[in-house]
């Protein structure tokens, strides 16, 4: 029988300092006893915060705008046993009673338990670099890249692509602006038909033309267009895929092992959010495999009722049965259109929908900036 560890010895680390790491993080840092040791790891001083993004896109140098978007991971997080560390992980080794990620550095950390939560991967322009320099720089290269653009196609017809569409409107009213779409509504199944194609009217009256039903393969524009599969031809100078992510998941599945991971990428999980074969690995966020829309409030919901809770019952008995489970959140899309407008879908009830006026005192104008340090508990 495996030796039970003293809390002296117990590390706690968490991958990815995104919405559900740093939930996880701030919680824990509370919850677990300050013997044992909680690791933060991730490759910036900050925190994305994403719902934000698509602002700071098309605006980079709004006053305060990168401030507010890529947000420090204050120094005190660094207290005790509660460290946070700028590295990337690039794999695990787990067999038996030998646990440690290894970082890009080549330094290795040992775990007694390990929380994932990397995230995903985004197409260009949402990859951003791992500094914030680095990031303006790309942001402003394409800025000037859409000034001298007429025809602006976006290929992807998902809440990225339609709140970048309204940013994109905002700041050039009269570009050329083509959203294209492969199904016949935006969005996907999970919203109700009525609401999609309200969500469409709202693009139209901007002025935004849309192209349902067709897909592009080739996002790289030839003298001044795209075409589509079925031959549809669409002027384009500057076109952005916006085809939804993938999970960040390609050293989990090389480190444990390809049956971890579903043919998506995303990772396995039980109702407590541990993967079925590593009792002691759990993981949150936008990478696990459940089924419903991903979003920065179920990450966060994951990691601080279920996988904090039950990290804090792992570690005082292995053995337990009583742990929390996961249950599927409601489903709930807040889509901006520029800075004055958007619609809001809330999947309780009957389906509750709102209108401009709503969504943009709720969320348009200021996109979660002011409370989103505090709920996360990054305040300085
Ligand atoms: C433009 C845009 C707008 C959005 N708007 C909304 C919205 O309004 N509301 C909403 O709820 N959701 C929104 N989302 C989705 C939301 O941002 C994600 O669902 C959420 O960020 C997922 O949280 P996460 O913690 O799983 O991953 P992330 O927030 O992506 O964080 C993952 C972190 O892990 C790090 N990481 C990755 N690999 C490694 C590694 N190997 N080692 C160490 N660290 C690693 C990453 O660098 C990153 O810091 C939006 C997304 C985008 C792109
Ligand atoms: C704008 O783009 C659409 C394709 O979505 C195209 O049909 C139209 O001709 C373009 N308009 C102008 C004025 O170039
Ligand atoms: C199970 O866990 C809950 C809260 O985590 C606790 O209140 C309860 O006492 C536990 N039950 C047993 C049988 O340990």
């Amino acid at each position: 029988m495996a030796e039970k560890s003293t809390s002296e010895e117990r590390t706690v680390i968490i991958v990815g300092a995104g919405f559900a790491g740093v939930a996880a993080f701030t919680q824990l840092s509370t919850s677990l006893d300050t013997d044992t040791k909680l690791i933060l790891i991730s490759p910036r001083p900050y925190l994305i915060h994403l719902p934000a993004a698509h602002r700071l896109v098309i605006t980079p140098d709004e006053p305060n705008l990168a401030d507010n978007v890529l947000i420090p991971l204050p120094s005190r997080l660094n207290q005790g046993n509660r460290k946070t560390v700028q590295a990337k992980v690039v794999s695990i080794t787990d067999k038996g009673a030998t646990r440690f990620v290894t970082l890009d550095n080549g330094e290795t950390i040992k775990y007694t338990v390990l929380i994932l939560a990397p995230g995903s991967k985004w197409e260009s322009p949402f990859d951003f670099p791992d500094t914030k320099e680095g990031t303006l720089e790309k942001l402003r290269e394409l800025h000037a890249r859409f000034e001298k653009s007429n025809d602006i196609v976006l290929v992807g017809g998902g809440a990225v692509s339609i709140e970048l569409s309204g940013e994109i409107k905002d700041e050039w009213p009269t570009k050329n602006l083509t959203l294209v779409h492969s199904r016949d509504l935006l969005l996907n199944d999970a919203y109700p038909e009525h609401w999609r194609s309200n969500v469409a009217e709202g693009l139209k009256k901007r002025g935004i033309n849309l192209v349902l039903g067709e897909r592009v393969d080739d996002v790289e524009p030839k003298d001044g267009k795209i075409s589509t599969r079925s031959g549809k031809v669409i002027p384009a100078d500057l076109v952005i895929g916006t085809r939804g992510p993938r999970p960040n998941t390609d050293f989990i599945s090389s480190s444990l092992g390809a049956n971890v991971v579903i043919d998506s990428g995303h990772v396995k999980v039980k109702p407590t959010l541990q993967l079925p074969s590593h009792p002691h690995i759990f993981a949150i966020g936008d990478i696990i495999d459940w089924d419903e829309q991903k979003s920065a409030r179920k990450g966060v919901n994951q990691a601080r009722s279920v996988v904090c809770p039950n990290v804090v019952a792992f570690l005082k008995d292995p053995t337990t049965n009583n742990l929390t489970t996961y249950s599927s959140m409601f489903e709930k899309l807040t889509l901006t259109n520029g800075r004055n407008g958007g619609t809001m879908y809330i999947g309780k009830l009957w389906g509750l929908t709102f209108g401009d006026w709503v969504t943009s005192r709720k969320a348009s104008k200021n996109l979660y900036m002011p409370g989103i340090r505090g709920q996360l508990r990054l305040n300085p």
